[in-house]
């Protein structure tokens, strides 16, 4: 809030590193990738007219170009987001591709100057993430992180609650996504020629080559991409949904990251062609408490609860959090007379704000005073790293023993899921 009243007092008097070569002031935003959620930012982003002008566009794939364009039709289209990535006269990017290039955009944006809104996941890989940190360090860049639920004001709340003591002691904290989507998923289309309005060899970028799969690009008007659902573009809903479930914990409970990770699951019921598991349960223990994400894609039933959620279970009541509200659920204690009285009052608190513009506003505010962003990439990077650490167990059938400080564990199979190779030409470079 400071910072805000600082901003209106100094409006246009702030000249930014950013914008300054702007006429205008405003920031010169390029977006890199119009799908789905680089549109829904952009809808943010196009209430801010006062201070963000929407220059450019990138995207591999036409008829998300076009949809783009009838929301910024004076932007300008780069066929090669490098080209975007080096022109002058951008001062921020936007970058809302598929997770695999996120490392490589958001490096390269950084060593050009630019101040950088990356989606979430931030990265595929534990090592891409720290290079994104010591890139946006090197290269003293804002970089804000698509984990837009930490600008929610119901969401501060909920930290501040856990934080109060109000709780009691914290032992464990539950995360979970359910659905159903048995017995097709996704279906099971044959690799095919990429269509012809489709740059496909720019898609996979420093993905291993492979022959274009429907799935695999994943662009459904229907839903969110299906590309999550594989192992070289992303993790799953481990880390497209856990990451923002996780994130929240790590902010309330003031933790880096968890010390130890014991993940199972497989894909035990869906019949189509994702890698990803249908069914997963990562445990992390903390000191002090263990932490738990649970995803099921072959039955919705959440116990009476929203098909997603955060519990903090203390001592004293349980707090759950999602997109829509907070609410305290009291424990109870027996009284003198041997009946029941609860430990604490229950409460509630709804959503009162559009969370992904605060988050834009945030990101704005943050380019203008030159100071971290509520969702800095180090904090998007830890929550990434909780989240594919979640894979990483399961997928080389360890418990991983981690150190949050150094970022390193000791076990061999595990390491050998925290970083992987990129495709030539890319290379991951400071
Ligand atoms: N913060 C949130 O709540 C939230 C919600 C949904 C998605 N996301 C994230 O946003 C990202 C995009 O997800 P989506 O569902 O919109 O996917 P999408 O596939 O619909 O959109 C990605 C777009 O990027 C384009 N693209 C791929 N490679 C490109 C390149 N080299 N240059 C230019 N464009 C390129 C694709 O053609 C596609 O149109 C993912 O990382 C996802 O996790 C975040």
């Amino acid at each position: 809030m400071q910072r805000r009243s600082f901003m209106a007092a100094s409006a246009t008097a702030v000249a930014t590193a950013a914008s300054a070569a702007s006429p205008s002031g405003k920031i010169r935003l390029g977006v890199i990738g119009g799908g789905r959620r680089g549109r829904s930012n952009l809808r943010s982003v196009l209430k801010l007219t006062e201070d963000i002008e929407v220059v450019a566009i990138s995207e591999v794939f036409e008829p998300n170009l076009q949809l783009t364009l009838e929301m910024v039709p004076n932007a300008r289209v780069y066929p090669d987001f490098r080209e975007l990535i080096e022109a002058d006269d951008i001062d921020a990017v936007l970058i809302a591709t598929p997770d695999h290039w996120h490392a490589y955009m958001t490096v390269e944006a950084c060593k050009a100057g630019k101040d950088v809104y990356v989606e979430k996941p931030i990265s595929v890989t534990v090592h891409e993430g720290q290079m994104m940190v010591k890139a946006a360090r090197k290269y003293d860049r804002v970089v804000q992180v698509g984990t837009q639920q930490r600008s929610g004001k119901h969401f501060q709340e909920a930290k501040d609650i856990v934080q109060s003591g109000r709780l009691g002691t914290i032992s464990f904290v539950r995360t979970w996504n359910y659905s159903n989507a048995y017995p097709d998923g996704i279906g099971t289309p044959p690799d095919t020629e990429p269509p012809a309005d489709l740059d496909w060899d720019m898609w996979l970028g420093p993905a291993p080559e492979r022959q274009f799969n429907k799935n695999r690009f994943g662009v459904n008007p229907y839903s969110f991409a299906h590309f999550r659902w594989f192992w070289d573009y992303a993790g799953g809903m481990m880390t497209d949904w856990g990451v923002h479930l996780l994130d929240i914990v790590l902010w309330a409970m003031a933790e880096p990251g968890p010390r130890s990770i014991s993940t199972y699951g497989g894909k035990y019921a869906l019949i189509d062609n994702r890698e990803t598991p249908d069914t997963i349960m990562a445990s992390y223990e903390f000191p002090g408490f263990v932490c738990t994400y649970e995803n099921r894609v072959a039955n919705a039933n959440a116990g009476g609860l929203p098909g997603y959620g955060i519990q903090f279970h203390g001592t004293e009541g349980t707090l759950y959090v999602n997109r829509g509200y907070w609410e305290i659920t009291p424990e109870q204690r027996r009284n003198r007379g041997g009946g029941a009285e609860n430990r604490m009052e229950a409460a509630r608190g709804e959503s009162r704000n559009p969370t992904t513009d605060d988050h834009w506003r945030d990101f704005v505010a943050a380019i203008r005073d030159r100071s971290k962003p509520i969702c800095d990439i180090e904090i998007g990077h830890r929550s990434t790293a909780m989240a594919l650490l979640g894979n990483v167990s399961m997928r080389s059938r360890q418990r991983v023993d981690w150190d949050p400080a150094s970022e390193t564990t000791n076990n061999k199979e595990a390491q050998t899921y925290l970083r992987s190779e990129y495709r030539p030409p890319w290379k991951l470079e400071l």
